[in-house]
């Protein structure tokens, strides 16, 4: 896929944390910020006269370039990036068909945000009231003017000076701040079902952000055209090409088209959840009797689907229940629930929270299989992902493959119980950060396994033994050489010592 070659690209200059392909809706949330710190500051300055707002926006990129000028230019370029963030975030999704199932709630909230964002986008610079407001605004009301929903064209209030007064603009300030904070209001509801929100990108990606906007401000800052004239057609603008595209697009074709073009996008969208075809997995199921009410489900999962209810039985004992229409399927529940662990001594192995498509029971059934199975020097066990690198071309008599729904589902039990049971090595091969399917799987592994998470890797196991990556969907071959390098690794270390110490290695044994 295109997209994720781009992805990839930018992994190798950014590294998967920092990469803002990977961290659009975070980024897209820091931007606002920006835009509305830089707009309260344009706000509290702004003479909303229609003789002096002019002026008064002038002075800051004149007079006081070094502060309200900059501040100016910070809010207009963070607001081409936030529609760029934007529209990159929705083909993003797209791309992988992240708008059904689970998703349906978060995709069908974002559309409203993108009319929205582009009508405070343009609000906003009419308020400059230059030739390109000017322009701007005309062009505007006459696309509005070709909608049966005004009784004389809207347009020709912008005809006579007369009609452009103070009141217009303190209305389109009002306009230009109350779409923001409707939209705000929509982005609360977009991220409401979405648990650990990505709320901020990285430390590094905000700073370099903050940075590349304040170069472009400095090297080109926003400034007004000439003041507006209405005895007269605005000559040549500098359009923002981000926000203001749709005038030209206009002025090519014709307002029927354009407004044919926006509803007709805007119903595929709202449309497209409805034609997928795509068949949605078991969800997650109880079993209260192995469910001590802990709660780390709840915590872990990524879509809020896990709620603590009464327990049917045990009074004042807590159970987890799990709403189906929330949930993703991603078995990362499984992973975070302590009776997953596989060194329970039973026959058949009952967890508190199971995949019905991949039991934690058939997991540990599979491994001890593939374990028995391993020959030569050096063993390793590969745990893996069914959206992750694929691991086919890594599966040899001295490898054993584990695929899993997400490598959020492991319990860090099994890595124990691998490199007891057989494995000199496992190797937990992770989505690259940041481009975790179910949007936390790689991170929960990841802590879990170095002990900063429950349930944590208990401290016995040799974490020498265990080498844990993370790999790009496309790049098996990289997985390749992670697991080349681990095993030299691992013989090395054992030549060392002269001898290859298997930790504990013992044949599984269930009572
Ligand atoms: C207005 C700008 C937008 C912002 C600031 C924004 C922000 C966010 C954030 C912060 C998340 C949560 C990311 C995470 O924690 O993993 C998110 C998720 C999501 N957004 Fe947006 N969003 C915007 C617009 C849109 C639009 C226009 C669409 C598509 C119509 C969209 C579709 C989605 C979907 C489907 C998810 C869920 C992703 C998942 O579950 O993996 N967003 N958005
Ligand atoms: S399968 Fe995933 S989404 Fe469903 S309850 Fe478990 S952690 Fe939550
Ligand atoms: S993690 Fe397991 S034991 Fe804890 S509440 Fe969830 S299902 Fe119950």
């Amino acid at each position: 896929m295109p997209l994720l070659r781009c992805e990839e690209a930018f992994d190798r200059f950014f590294g998967g944390v920092d990469n803002p392909l990977r961290h659009l809706g975070a980024l897209g949330l820091y931007l606002l910020w920006i835009i509305v710190g830089t707009g309260l500051y344009l706000y509290a300055v702004l003479d909303t006269g229609v003789a002096q707002v002019y002026s008064s926006i002038g002075y800051l990129s004149e007079e006081q370039w070094y502060l309200g000028g900059i501040l100016r230019s910070l809010h207009r370029y963070a607001s081409d990036a936030f529609i760029l963030v934007m529209v990159l975030h929705l083909v993003r999704e797209w791309a992988y068909g992240r708008y059904t199932g689970f998703r349906f709630y978060s995709w069908i909230t974002g559309i409203p945000l993108i009319w929205l964002a582009f009508a405070s986008g343009i609000g906003g610079y009419w308020i400059v009231w230059d030739q390109l407001a000017q322009f701007s605004a005309v062009a505007t009301t006459e696309l509005l003017d070709w909608l049966p929903i005004f009784s004389e064209p809207s347009a020709r209030n912008f005809l006579a000076p007369d009609t452009v007064n103070d009141r217009l603009f303190t209305l389109l300030v009002f306009i230009h701040i109350g779409l923001p904070i409707l939209m705000m209001a929509g982005l609360w509801a977009h991220v409401h079902r979405i648990a650990h929100v990505d709320h901020l990108p990285s430390g590094k990606l905000m700073r370099g952000t903050a940075l590349a906007l304040l170069v472009l401000s400095l090297l080109k800052p926003a400034l007004s055209d000439a003041p507006a004239n209405l005895a007269t057609t605005p000559a040549e603008t500098r359009l923002d090409w981000f926000i203001l595209f749709i005038h030209p697009l206009t002025d090519l074709s014709s307002p029927a088209v354009i407004w044919a073009l926006l509803f007709a996008l805007t119903a595929l969208l709202f449309a497209l959840p409805f034609l997928s075809r795509r068949k949605s997995a078991a969800v997650a199921i109880v079993d209260p009797a192995n469910c001590n009410g802990c709660a780390r489900c709840q915590i872990d999962c990524p879509y809020g689907a896990v709620i603590m209810a009464p327990h049917p039985t045990r009074r004042s004992y807590q159970v987890a229940q799990v709403d189906a229409d929330l949930c993703a399927s991603c078995g990362i529940c499984a992973g975070s629930c302590p009776s997953s662990t596989p060194f329970r001594s039973r026959e058949q192995l009952i967890t508190g929270i199971d995949m019905p498509q991949l039991p934690v029971n058939a997991l540990r059934a599979d491994l001890e299989l593939k374990l028995a199975a391993l020959t030569g020097k050096t063993r390793i066990v590969v745990f893996g992902c069914d959206h992750g690198a694929s691991l086919a071309s890594i599966a040899a008599a001295d490898t054993a493959v584990m695929r899993l729904i997400c490598t959020g589902m492991l319990p860090p039990s099994f890595v124990e119980y691998a490199l007891r049971t057989g494995a000199d090595g496992v190797l937990v091969a992770n989505c690259r950060e940041g481009g975790c399917e179910y949007r936390l799987g790689e991170r929960w592994t990841r802590e879990r396994l170095t002990r900063q998470r429950e349930p944590q890797l208990r401290e016995k196991v040799p974490v020498e033994r265990l080498q844990i990556a993370f790999v790009s969907a496309n790049d098996s071959r990289q997985l390749h050489h992670i697991l080349i390098e681990f095993r030299a690794r691992i013989e090395a270390e054992a030549d060392s010592t002269k001898k290859l110490q298997p930790y504990l290695r013992r044949t599984a044994h269930h009572a």
